[in-house]
């Protein structure tokens, strides 16, 4: 049995993660239509204080969130609904007087989902409240009914969610690390987020989920995604750069590809996004070096290369990709290595 604990404060330091074979398409309570894989990252994270306090009369929790400071009764409802979709594991949650203080290491409207970070720092904290905080398969289940994709972010390097083919014990409640089966060329992989178009997205993750429902290619989307996983399984293992790079970029691809096949039909890059995925594409040709994109919901590039290539990547970073970045902005990040328990606040 584990010991509830019924008052007191802590803090959770989360990353964001980076798919590369992505989730696409949901059924039931968050559950994936085809597996994924995600590196985890390290810069890109959130930090989030708790103070609680259960009070045994209450019947609806109490919340209140700072982001940075500011008052954000906005984010109420969704922590509303996930708490009330863990309440069956964990009643108290009905009962809890709990007041969150986040800070996201991006810059906020940056247009880097915090969906996941934000979602996984919580879910450590309701955990670490139930005194499972330990368990991160359990952790990882408890974040996915807060945000799909926050359930890969409690592991370190990377991890597969959904039923894969050549991932052993991968379910689609839950993800599974990752990082024992990936080669050091992965574990050490870097990623610049370049930011073309900072805000709120058009067509929001959870409103591109729902148009995958009649997708007239969706089938063979779920299908593909699947038959990638089963390469990247020997891929991740073997350190086969090249393969990996060409599944990130085609997946990058499709992903805005089917937002195009959706009814209704949307576009998500930015001309900046179409221009940085050429130049990324002549450096690869000129220079030999290992560098590919990928992209989330979104227009933003995620470029991915060897830690080894650091100098010439940035390099090429500052001369040519930062003239289509918003300001000038962007996240020197990295493969990392997953949630911490904290004393900074
Ligand atoms: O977790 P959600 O509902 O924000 O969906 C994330 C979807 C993608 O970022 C596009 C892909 C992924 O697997 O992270």
């Amino acid at each position: 049995m584990t010991q509830i604990s019924t008052e007191g404060a802590t803090t959770w330091q989360s990353p964001s993660n980076i798919a590369i074979v992505k989730y696409w398409g949901k059924r039931g309570l968050q559950l994936p239509e085809n597996p994924s894989f995600s590196l985890t990252l390290s810069a890109a994270h959130t930090r989030t204080t708790a103070e609680y306090r259960i009070v045994p009369d209450k019947q609806k929790p109490q919340i209140d969130i700072t982001l940075d400071g500011k008052e954000q009764p906005g984010f109420i409802p969704k922590i509303e609904q996930f708490f009330s979709r863990i309440s069956d594991s964990y009643p108290f949650v009905r009962q809890l007087e709990i007041s969150l203080r986040t800070h996201n290491s991006f810059p906020h409207s940056s247009g880097i989902a915090s969906s996941a970070s934000a979602m996984s720092a919580l879910a450590l904290i309701i955990c670490e409240i139930a005194g499972v905080s330990g368990d991160l398969q359990e952790v990882s289940r408890v974040a996915r009914l807060g945000s799909g994709s926050a359930c890969r972010s409690v592991f370190p390097y990377g991890a597969v969610w959904g039923k894969a083919n050549g991932f052993s014990g991968t379910k689609d409640t839950w993800a599974v690390g990752a990082g024992d089966r990936m080669h050091d060329v992965f574990k050490s992989m870097r990623d610049a987020i370049l930011i073309v178009k900072s805000g709120e997205k058009s067509v929001s993750s959870s409103a591109g989920h729902g148009l995958m429902k009649h997708n007239p290619y969706a089938q063979t989307r779920y299908r593909l995604a699947g038959e990638r996983m089963q390469v990247l399984s020997e891929v991740l293992h073997a350190g086969d750069l090249e393969t990996f790079g060409a599944i990130c970029e085609r997946e990058a691809l499709e992903l805005h590809a089917l937002m195009m096949c959706s009814d209704p039909p949307y576009l998500l890059v930015e001309p900046g996004t179409v221009a940085m995925i050429r130049k990324i594409q002549a450096f690869r040709e000129d220079t030999g070096i290992q560098a590919y994109f990928t992209l989330d919901a979104g227009p933003n590039i995620h470029l991915l290369y060897p830690d080894q290539d650091k100098s010439e990547v940035r390099e090429f970073i500052e001369n040519d990709l930062l003239a289509y970045c918003e300001n000038g902005q962007w996240i020197d990040d990295e493969v990392g290595t997953g949630p911490e328990k904290t004393d900074q606040r």
